[in-house]
């Protein structure tokens, strides 16, 4: 009998477990999925100029400097303003690679192509964030070497 009531105990106790292990979702923290969150206000972009070592081949760099207020669409790309090759010379900004002039079929062209048009599409500035849930991706050490020189 007391070994039963043990064995009851047991199960009991794992169940009274199961239920109070709180669900906790890194990205909410503990509010509960009831409730609206309040997410942090956004700060700042990062804005301090120093490139960011790549994580593997052909990623996208991120973009070091603050973009807000940049206008880019159909009329205007202020982006070019500074990176397009012509331009940098004076802008001192890292011009963009020949893959950006190709289309495509392969072929070079005497402008950016329309593929690359939106920058924003694949380059991101950064908020100087905590991240919201942990990452262990390393990142490719073979590509340590195509970091960019600082
Ligand atoms: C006023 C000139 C200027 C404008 C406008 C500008 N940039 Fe830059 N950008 C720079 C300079 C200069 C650097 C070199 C690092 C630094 O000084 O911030 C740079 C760095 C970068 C890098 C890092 C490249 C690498 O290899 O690490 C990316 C990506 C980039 N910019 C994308 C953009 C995008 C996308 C826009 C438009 C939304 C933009 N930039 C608008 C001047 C500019
Ligand atoms: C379709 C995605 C895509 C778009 C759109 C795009 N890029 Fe890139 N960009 C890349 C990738 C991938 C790389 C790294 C590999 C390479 O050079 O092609 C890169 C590299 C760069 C670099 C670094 C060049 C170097 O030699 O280190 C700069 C600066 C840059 N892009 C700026 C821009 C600007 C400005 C625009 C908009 C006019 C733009 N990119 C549009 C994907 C993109």
């Amino acid at each position: 009998m007391k070994l039963v009531a043990a064995l009851c105990g047991v199960v009991l106790l794992g169940m009274a477990y199961a239920q109070a292990a709180p669900f906790f979702d890194a990205a909410r923290g503990p509010t509960p999925i009831d409730k609206e969150t309040s997410p942090p206000r956004l700060v700042n972009q990062v804005n301090d100029d120093q490139r960011l070592k790549r994580n593997y081949s052909y990623q996208p760099p991120v973009i070091p400097h603050r973009i807000d207020g940049y206008q880019v669409d159909k009329n205007f790309n202020k982006c070019l303003d500074c990176h397009a090759r012509e331009k940098t010379d004076f802008s001192q900004a890292i011009p963009v690679s020949e893959t950006h002039y190709v289309d495509r079929s392969g072929k070079v062209l005497p402008h950016i192509s329309t593929r690359r048009y939106f920058c924003k599409q694949c380059h991101v500035a950064q908020e100087p964030v905590p991240p919201l849930v942990g990452n262990g991706f390393r990142g490719d050490p073979a590509d340590a070497a195509s970091a960019p020189k600082k």
